[in-house]
């Protein structure tokens, strides 16, 4: 993939957060999320590709831009063809109530390299580059925290583990606390969350516990691109849903994916920052233009680069 597409999917990812960023407290979130969705779309028509949706808003039926097997992009015949994970704006909620960690992010990968993830949830477990190959979702809590503890040359008591703050984490909560480890609760936003355990000035350590399937895709493919581990199994909230991805392919439901089968081969990714994050500054509007904080990775040469652009929005926009 040429490495300059990579600067490419940041105007992408900015549009988005500008768009979405402008309804940002209006306690709207569907709004919110279809103004990224449309900026995203344009966006995307000045990219020189070929680009297929494999994660995006949704099953063409129930989503009329972005949706699974939708073709974006310039789309010539020579133009480069790739898939595309995508999620204009990852955390609603934030995003329309004003709160921290909402992103706009996109990853592109060579045909085939991202797992077709169906529209269910996920467990996952993601650590840093200092962690790599200490995690296993097959493992207990405790297993895996004493794992990351020793690669990291920490004390268990020194390690903080992120997790949505949701019902369903009570026991994964208890399991963490019992093995007397830290933990940071976050209403939303786990690939925000994911990147963080990759970014030392953070604090975070790992991510555990169930969140969205897509957002796991994702989530994988970020750390792709930085050299840190990510594992999911997914975690279907009913037997519908399990006919769903066994119709997709999926042999064993069950199955633990590695960070590789979930975003393999060549990867870039790109977020920018709609609210403000430990990872990446929201949206920042001044009179006539406004301010985007971006990340962009590729997992070839492993660069991660961050983008302060300023933006004239006397055009239009
Ligand atoms: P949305 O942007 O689709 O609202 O997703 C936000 C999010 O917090 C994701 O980061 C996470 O993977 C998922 O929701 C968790 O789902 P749920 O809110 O149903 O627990």
């Amino acid at each position: 993939m040429d490495r300059n597409l990579a600067l490419e999917a940041v105007r992408v990812t900015e549009e988005a957060a500008i768009a979405s960023a402008r309804l940002m407290g209006r306690g709207d979130k569907v709004a919110a999320d279809q103004a990224a969705v449309d900026a995203m779309r344009k966006a995307f028509d000045m990219l020189a590709i070929r680009g297929t949706v494999v994660i995006g808003e949704g099953e063409r039926d129930e989503a009329p831009m972005l949706f699974i097997g939708e073709k974006v992009g310039r789309g010539r015949p020579d133009d480069l063809e790739i898939d595309i994970a995508l999620d204009p704006l990852e955390g609603t909620n934030p995003c329309a109530n004003g709160l921290p960690n909402s992103i706009a992010c996109v990853a592109f990968a060579e045909k085939g390299k991202f797992l077709h993830a169906p529209d269910t949830y996920m467990e996952k477990i993601a650590v840093g580059p200092d962690a790599r190959g200490a995690i296993d979702l097959s493992g207990s809590t405790a297993q895996n925290l004493k794992r990351v503890a020793a690669a990291k040359k920490k004390k268990i008591e020194d390690l903080t583990v992120i997790i949505l703050d949701r019902p369903r984490h009570e026991a994964l909560i208890s399991e963490v606390r019992r093995a007397g480890a830290r933990i940071m609760l976050i209403g939303d936003g786990d690939v925000a969350a994911a990147i963080a355990t990759c970014d030392p000035d953070t604090g975070v350590d790992v991510l555990m516990g169930i969140g969205g399937a897509p957002e796991g895709v994702l989530g994988a493919a970020a750390l792709r691109c930085v050299g840190g581990d990510f594992q999911g199994r997914l975690k279907f909230r009913n037997d519908e849903e399990i006919e769903r991805a066994k119709k997709m392919g999926m042999k064993d439901v069950n199955k633990v994916f590695s960070i590789e089968e979930l975003a393999g081969g060549n990867v870039m990714f790109a977020a920018t920052g709609v609210t403000d994050g430990a990872l990446l500054r929201g949206v920042r509007f001044f009179g006539g233009g406004c301010k985007t904080d971006s990340i962009v990775m590729r997992s070839k040469s492993r660069t991660m680069r961050r983008i302060e652009a300023t933006h004239n929005l006397n055009d239009g926009r």
